[in-house]
């Protein structure tokens, strides 16, 4: 072929798409495999949200409606903000893509840090952005490495809080310190996928951030449903920023970016409060089991604020995740990331939990882990 592909496309390392679950099954001779790797909500949704979708099923035939009206109603009811400081993403994936498309132009340069959510520096780089990384510091993020970072030239600053891998939370103490005299013209933006298995303490008092009552640097705050809300397959997340940025973002964005079943889904688990409260009650009873029963296991579990969590098994990941594999287990090995001892768990029902620790301890035994 005679096309030539830029350089910033042609060096990207595209996301390892995973093989549907029949697939993996069929090449590893195995059936009945849990899936303990992408951080989903093993419960499902809500049987309110099936509902709603089944209803929805007749009107496929109409275009989404492009400003989201309920969706973005009551979310605002929920959060006290108001419409205007909300943008509903196809994930909120896709509102790291809006941002990075309306703030970053070629040569602009944007802060990571490593590890954390792949995407971000993908993003910029598709947009000849700069990517500058700064390594996690005692599984954190390092805030004063990422201070020396700025320059004049920094547009952006993504922190995932709590930290994909590591499930850690940046304590709002240090998190207002650090905000405080942070340069005006970078917009932070705070990925909380995670937040609502976050210690209540260590949320964010995102209104007044948003809305820069102290007269700090402008902060975006990124949410989503795939995560509490057991929405993973239907792509639905959001912004909540001020109305000047917001309405940068809706400048960018594909007018039906969220389709319909995703609206109608998303806006019956918001309503179903018991059942959001149900899945934070498993997830934290999964975590206490877990973290107990991995560290009698003689390996290392770190203390996570999210429904996922870092395991050293003292010794190679990636032979523990074929291991694993072999047994129907699928966790993450995250050699790739560095932590070349390290797997990542997510929290699953009680079931699959109780087969994750089998598995794990016949696993280190085989390999002669511990
Ligand atoms: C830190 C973080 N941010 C964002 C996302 C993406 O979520 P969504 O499904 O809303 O695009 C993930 C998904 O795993 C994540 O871990």
């Amino acid at each position: 072929m005679k096309i030539r592909i830029p350089e910033n496309i042609a060096t990207i390392t595209p996301y390892p798409p995973g093989k549907p679950l029949d697939e993996l099954e069929r090449e590893y001779g195995i059936t009945d495999s849990i899936k303990l790797a992408s951080n989903e909500n093993p419960w499902g949704p809500s049987p309110k949200v099936i509902r709603a979708l089944r209803a929805e099923l007749s009107q496929l035939h109409r275009y989404p409606d492009g400003s989201c009206y309920y969706l973005v109603q009551a979310l605002a009811e929920k959060l006290g903000i108001a419409p205007g400081e909300i943008v509903m993403g196809n994930g909120s994936n896709e509102i790291i893509e809006f941002l990075v498309k309306a703030f970053v132009q070629e040569g602009d340069e944007v802060i990571t840090s490593h590890p954390s959510f792949l995407m971000y520096q993908k993003i910029v780089q598709v947009r000849g952005g700069i990517n500058h990384v700064v390594p996690l510091l005692d599984m954190r993020h390092d805030l004063a490495g990422i201070k020396k970072l700025v320059s004049e030239k920094t547009r952006l600053l993504f922190i995932d809080n709590p930290n994909n891998p590591t499930g850690t939370a940046i304590p709002p103490v240090e998190l207002y310190r650090f905000l405080s005299d942070f340069p005006e013209s970078v917009i932070v933006v705070l990925d909380e996928a995670y937040v609502d298995f976050m210690d209540k303490k260590l949320q964010v008092d995102f209104y007044s951030l948003i809305r820069n009552v102290e007269g700090r640097c402008p902060v975006v705050f990124l949410r989503t449903f795939s995560k509490a809300y057991g929405l993973s397959g239907l792509r639905v997340g959001y912004g909540m920023m001020a109305r000047e940025i917001a309405e940068c973002l809706h400048k960018v964005r594909q007018p039906f970016n969220i389709n319909q079943m995703a609206q109608v889904g998303a806006l019956a688990a918001l309503e179903d409060e018991e059942y959001y409260q149900l899945t934070l009650d498993r997830t934290a009873k999964a975590r206490a089991y877990l973290s107990r029963e991995v560290d009698k296991l003689g390996c290392t579990s770190y203390p996570t604020e999210t429904n996922f969590f870092l395991i050293d098994v003292q010794g190679n990941a990636d032979k523990l995740y074929q291991a694993m594999l072999y047994k129907g287990v699928i966790v993450r090995s995250m050699s790739a990331y560095g932590f070349t001892n390290f797997i990542r768990v997510t929290f699953g029902t009680e079931e699959e939990n109780k087969r994750f620790v089998k598995s794990l301890a016949d696993c280190l035994g085989e390999l002669g882990y511990v």
